[in-house]
C-alpha cells in the first residue's frame, strides 16, 4: 500500500512537472511571437519573422482609439502600392525602398477586370500574381491591407469592374442586383480561397480587409455592403474589416464592428468629424492623397513639398494610422487608364500614374520620400531602418533615336481580325466574340457601304452613340472626327465622293477608358446605337475589334510593311515599327512621343500605353525588364501624325501648364 501511495505520489509529481513544463514552453512560445515580430520590425530585419507558426496570433484588432497588433499597440504607417501597375521584376524594388522609409504596412487594391478578363476565366500569374505579391511582402516583414473591392475606382478601367457585366443591358453594378451580385461571388469564390491562407491568424501578412470603396459615395443599395462583407466571410475572410470614405460618406456605413477610414488630401475637420461618428476607435486616414492622378490635356498635378509635410506632421498629431495614396502609383499599362466626367465633359486619365507620389513612376525617390522618411523617424524613432539597404538604383538611358520606313495602314491590318455582319452596329461590350465576353478595350472599326446619296456632302447623325472618339473616314480617307462628351454635336456633314455613287464609310472608335467614378450602368463603348445619313438608319454593318494584344501585334509584325514617308497629316491611322538594337544589359527609359499625334506604342508585344500630344503626358516609361539585349521590336499605331524619328529619354516628360 505504502509502496503504492508511493508510486501515486510520484505520478503526481511527474504530472504536475509536466504540467508546468507544458505551461513554462506555452509562455515562452506565446512571448516569443509576439515580442519577436514587434522587435524585428523595429529592428528593422527583413525576412526573418516566423509567420507559419499561427499560435498566438491574435491579429489586428481597433480596441478603444488603439490599433492592437496581438495585443500590443501599433500605428499602421502603410502605403499603396499596387502590384498591377508595376512590373514584377520591380515588385522587390519599390518594397525595399518603403521599408527603408520606415512604413511598416502595404496597401493593395485587388483590380477584378484583369483577374477574370472574361467570366470564369482566371489569371493569378505572371504581373497579376497576387499571392507571390503578397508572399514578398511577408518576406520583407510588412503587414498588408487588402482592398480586393469589387469595385475599387482608383483612376482604373471602370474601377476595375470588368468590361462584360455590361452584356447585360439591365445591369446595376455595385447593388445586390443578381446578375452583378452572382458574377462578384464567382470571383470572390476563386480569389478569397487564394488570399485566405495569407491572413495574420494564419501566419500570413494581410491584417485587415476593406468592403468595397467608398460606397459611402453611391449607396445606390442599403443592403450592397452587408451582402459584400457576408460573401468575403463565407470564402474565409477571418481578419479586421474596414471601408474607406470620403468626406460625409462614412456616416452611411453602418456595418456593426466594422470601422470606418477616411480619405483626404489634407486634415482639415476630417478626423474630427470622423471622431463625431466613431468616437471610440482608433483614427486612419486609409487614403491620404500625397499628390493627384492626371488626366489627358489638363495640367499635371503636384502636391508642394511643404503642404505635403505639414499635412503629414498635423496627421500624426492626432496619432492617427495613415496609408499614404500613392506611396508609389506605377503606370496605367495597355489600356487599363480609367476616366471620369465633369461639367466640361469625359476626360480620360493618362497612362503614367506617377500621382506625384513619394516614390516616382520610375522607382525615383523624390524629396518628399525623404521627408517622409524624416517625419516618420521623428515621430517614431523605433521605425528607423539602418540596416535596411536600399537596392541598388536603376539605370536609365536615352537611347539612340532610331528610324524606321516601315509603315501599315489600318486597312492592311483588317485580314487578322475576325469579321462581324450585323444589321446595326452594336457596343464592343455586346460584339460576339472572346467566348461570348465581348470586347472590353481598344479601338472598333464600323464599316458600311453607302449608296445613293443626292448631294455632293450628307449628314452622318447619331453621333452622341459615338464612345469615346470616333474617326469618320470616306473611301478610307479621313474627314472629320467627333470627341463624346458635353457640347458635342449630333450631326456632322461629310463630303460624299460625287451624288449617287456609292462609297465606303468606316467608322473607327476609341474606348478612351470606362469611368471609374459614377455612370457606372453608362459605360457602353464603341457604336452605342444607330447612325442615321441624311437622316435615314443606317443598315449593314461589318465590324472589326481592334484590341490590339499580344497575338494580333505578332501578326501585324510579319505582315506586307510598305515604304511610307513620315511627318505628314496621315489620310488614315498606320502602324511604324521600329527596331532597336541594345547591346548590353537593358536599361530603363521613356518613350519620347513628344513630336507625334496620338495613339499607342507596343515593345516586343507589350502594350506600353497610350500617348497624346495635349498632354501632359509627352513620354511613356518603358521599363528594363520589357527589353531584351539584342533587337528589340517597336510598333507604334499613331492615328494623326507620325514623327521622323522614334526618340528616346532618360526622364519623364509630364508637362505642368
Ligand atoms: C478615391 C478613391 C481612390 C482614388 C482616389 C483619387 O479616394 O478611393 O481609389 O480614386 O480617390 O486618386
Amino acid at each position: 500500500m505504502r509502496r503504492m501511495l508511493g508510486v501515486k505520489r510520484n505520478q503526481k509529481y511527474i504530472l504536475i512537472f509536466c504540467i508546468a513544463a507544458i505551461l513554462i514552453w506555452m509562455t515562452f512560445v506565446w512571448h516569443s511571437q509576439i515580442s519577436g515580430y514587434s522587435d524585428e520590425r523595429s529592428s528593422g530585419h527583413a525576412g526573418n519573422r516566423k509567420l507559419s507558426v499561427p499560435f498566438g496570433k491574435r491579429g489586428l484588432k481597433a480596441e478603444g482609439k488603439t490599433f492592437r497588433l496581438d495585443g500590443q499597440a501599433i500605428t499602421l504607417i502603410s502605403g499603396a502600392v499596387h502590384y498591377f501597375r508595376i512590373p514584377e521584376e520591380y515588385w522587390e524594388d519599390r518594397l525595399l525602398k518603403m521599408k527603408a522609409c520606415g512604413l511598416n504596412t502595404i496597401e493593395t487594391y485587388v483590380p477584378w477586370n484583369l483577374h477574370e478578363p472574361t467570366p470564369n476565366n482566371f489569371d493569378f500569374s505572371g504581373n497579376l500574381n497576387l499571392v507571390k505579391f503578397l508572399k514578398l511582402a511577408q518576406k520583407l516583414d510588412f503587414l498588408v491591407l487588402l482592398r480586393p473591392g469589387p469595385y475599387i475606382c482608383s483612376e482604373w478601367e471602370f474601377g476595375g469592374l470588368p468590361s462584360w457585366l455590361l452584356r447585360d443591358p439591365q445591369m446595376k453594378v455595385r447593388t445586390l442586383y443578381s446578375p452583378f451580385f452572382e458574377a462578384v461571388i464567382g470571383y470572390f469564390e476563386k480569389l478569397i480561397p487564394l488570399v485566405a491562407p495569407l491572413q495574420y491568424s494564419k501566419g500570413g501578412p494581410i491584417v485587415a480587409f476593406q468592403i468595397d470603396n467608398e460606397y459611402g459615395s453611391y449607396f445606390n443599395d442599403k443592403n450592397y455592403l452587408p451582402g459584400i462583407k457576408s460573401a468575403m466571410v463565407k470564402y474565409g475572410v477571418r481578419e479586421l474589416f474596414f471601408t474607406s470614405d470620403n468626406g460625409d460618406g462614412a456616416r452611411k456605413q453602418t456595418l456593426p464592428g466594422v470601422l470606418k477610414t477616411i480619405n483626404f488630401k489634407t486634415v482639415k475637420s476630417h478626423f474630427n468629424d470622423l471622431l463625431t461618428i466613431q468616437p471610440n476607435a482608433p483614427l486612419m486616414v486609409m487614403e491620404f492623397w500625397t499628390g493627384w492622378f492626371d488626366w489627358w490635356g489638363a495640367e499635371h498635378h503636384t502636391m508642394s513639398l511643404q503642404e505635403y509635410g505639414e499635412t503629414l506632421n498635423e496627421i500624426f498629431s492626432y496619432e492617427a494610422s495613415v496609408n499614404f495614396y500613392m506611396f508609389h502609383g506605377g503606370t496605367n499599362f495597355g489600356f487599363m487608364n480609367g476616366a471620369f466626367q465633369d461639367d466640361t465633359g469625359y476626360h480620360a486619365d493618362i497612362t503614367s500614374y506617377d500621382y506625384d507620389a513619394i516614390i516616382a513612376e520610375n522607382g525615383d525617390l523624390t524629396l518628399k520620400y525623404h521627408k517622409t522618411k524624416e517625419i516618420i523617424e521623428q515621430y517614431f524613432p523605433e521605425m528607423k531602418k539602418a540596416d535596411v539597404m536600399l537596392p541598388s538604383p536603376i539605370l536609365r538611358k536615352a537611347y539612340d533615336s532610331v528610324a524606321t520606313d516601315q509603315c501599315l495602314p489600318i486597312w492592311n491590318t483588317l485580314e487578322f481580325i475576325q469579321e462581324l455582319t450585323m444589321d446595326f452596329p452594336q457596343c464592343m461590350e455586346m460584339l460576339d466574340i472572346n467566348d461570348g465576353a465581348g470586347q472590353s478595350y481598344g479601338y472598333t472599326l464600323y464599316r458600311t457601304e453607302i449608296a445613293g446619296v443626292k448631294n455632293d456632302n450628307f449628314q452622318v447623325g447619331g453621333l452622341e452613340n459615338v464612345h469615346d472618339r470616333g474617326t469618320f473616314f470616306v473611301d478610307q480617307v479621313k474627314k472629320a472626327f467627333v470627341a463624346s462628351g458635353k457640347g458635342a454635336s449630333n450631326v456632322i456633314g461629310l463630303p460624299a465622293p460625287g451624288s449617287e455613287k456609292s462609297f465606303q464609310l468606316d467608322v473607327l472608335v476609341e474606348n478612351g477608358g470606362r469611368i471609374n467614378w459614377e455612370h457606372f450602368d453608362d459605360q457602353r463603348k464603341g457604336l452605342t446605337g444607330k447612325l442615321t445619313v441624311d437622316g435615314s438608319d443606317v443598315k449593314g454593318w461589318k465590324v472589326y475589334a481592334f484590341e490590339m494584344k499580344q497575338k494580333f501585334i505578332e501578326q501585324i509584325a510579319v505582315a506586307n510593311w510598305a515604304t511610307c514617308t513620315k511627318g505628314k497629316e496621315l489620310k488614315s491611322p498606320h502602324f511604324f515599327m521600329y527596331t532597336l538594337e541594345i547591346d548590353n544589359a537593358p536599361s530603363d527609359t521613356y518613350v519620347d512621343m513628344s513630336e507625334w499625334g496620338k495613339g499607342v506604342v507596343f515593345v516586343n508585344g507589350m502594350n506600353l500605353g497610350r500617348y497624346w500630344a495635349i498632354g501632359p503626358q509627352q513620354a511613356l516609361y518603358l521599363p528594363a525588364p520589357w527589353l531584351v539585349k539584342g533587337k528589340n521590336q517597336i510598333i507604334v499605331f499613331e492615328e494623326m501624325k507620325p514623327a521622323h524619328m522614334l526618340k528616346f529619354s532618360s526622364n519623364p516628360k509630364l508637362t505642368t501648364n
